[in-house]
């Protein structure tokens, strides 16, 4: 056998086996504490992974209470609730905002809104699975805080982005949620996004906090994504519907979404090659 042919076959083992065994792309952004930016940054952090290149999906996983169309300034037509219902396939609540970035709507206050169970969380998942093909990355925005049904979803996710913000009380919430990671035995990733900063010391302060104390009670310490200036442009744009790294690029929270795009490509990139290398 040739050469070019032996590496042919080498090639189709290797995709028969990424089948198996894909590689991770699922991402929750979560957070303990309410309100530090969550939705805000899974939004804008989509949308320049999308302008690498990457084909991206979000999904707006915080039931009932979603915010996802709001900030973007689109009328939902399908929402996820179709999908737990069985009334649609998740291919069918798809919505395309660009070439390479898709949408995935929740619902807002409706008081009928379907039970979600942890099987049916189970099903999302595997639902996901089938369509992962299409995508470099899941995201899904999550609630905040870590009931039982979030922290199924978190501990699913192949990368937990954990949003906080410099206030001790953030800090604490953020913590918890490492704690409850841990205590679940969760394989993936934990990388953690300082968001409202006043400059870089606020920032390396909050995070030398949290990461003390994980040290310290869990025995580990989370990697450092990045972290957010608390700018008025941020507001501004979700006032305006916008996304702030489409609207204001040149802003300093735009700079720094930026760059924590890139650090976490790094990560991932390297994660994959070893993936890819364990697999051969
Ligand atoms: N870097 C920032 N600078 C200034 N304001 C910010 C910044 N990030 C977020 N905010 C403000 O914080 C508020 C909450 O943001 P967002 O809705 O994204 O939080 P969340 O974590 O998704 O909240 P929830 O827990 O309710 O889902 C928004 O009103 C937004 O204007
Ligand atoms: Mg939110």
């Amino acid at each position: 056998m040739n050469g070019q042919a032996s590496r042919l076959i080498q090639l189709r083992q290797l995709e028969e086996r990424e089948k198996q065994f894909p590689a991770s792309k699922i991402v929750s952004i979560c957070s303990g504490k309410g309100g530090t930016g969550k939705t805000f940054f899974a939004a804008n952090f989509a949308y320049q992974l999308s302008n690498l290149g990457k084909k991206v999906l979000l999904v707006d996983l915080d039931l009932n209470f979603s915010n996802l169309n709001i900030l973007l300034n689109q009328a939902t037509q399908e929402v996820i609730s179709e999908f737990f219902e069985q009334k649609k396939s998740l291919r069918e609540i798809v919505f395309k905002y660009n070439k390479n970035l898709d949408l995935v709507f929740g619902d807002s206050g409706r008081e009928d809104y379907p039970r979600v169970s942890k099987e049916v969380l189970d099903y999302l998942f595997i639902s996901l699975s089938r369509i992962s093909d299409d995508y470099d990355f899941i995201i899904l925005d999550s609630s905040a805080g870590a009931d039982h049904l979030t922290l199924h979803q978190l501990v699913r996710s192949d990368y937990n982005i954990i949003v906080t913000s410099p206030e001790p009380t953030a800090v604490m919430d953020a913590y918890v949620i490492i704690k409850l990671l841990n205590s679940s035995n969760y394989a993936g990733e934990k990388l953690v996004v300082v968001n409202k900063c006043s400059d870089e010391e606020d920032a390396g302060a909050a995070f030398a906090n949290l990461s003390v104390a994980s040290k310290h009670f869990l025995g580990e310490e989370p990697n450092f994504l990045g972290s957010i200036s608390f700018d008025s442009a941020v507001h501004k744009s979700i006032v305006h519907q916008e996304l702030l790294v489409e609207v204001a690029p040149q802003s300093q929270p735009a700079g720094e979404i930026s760059s924590i795009v890139k650090r976490f490509s790094t990560i991932t990139q390297v994660a994959n090659n070893n993936h890819s290398r364990q697999i051969i």
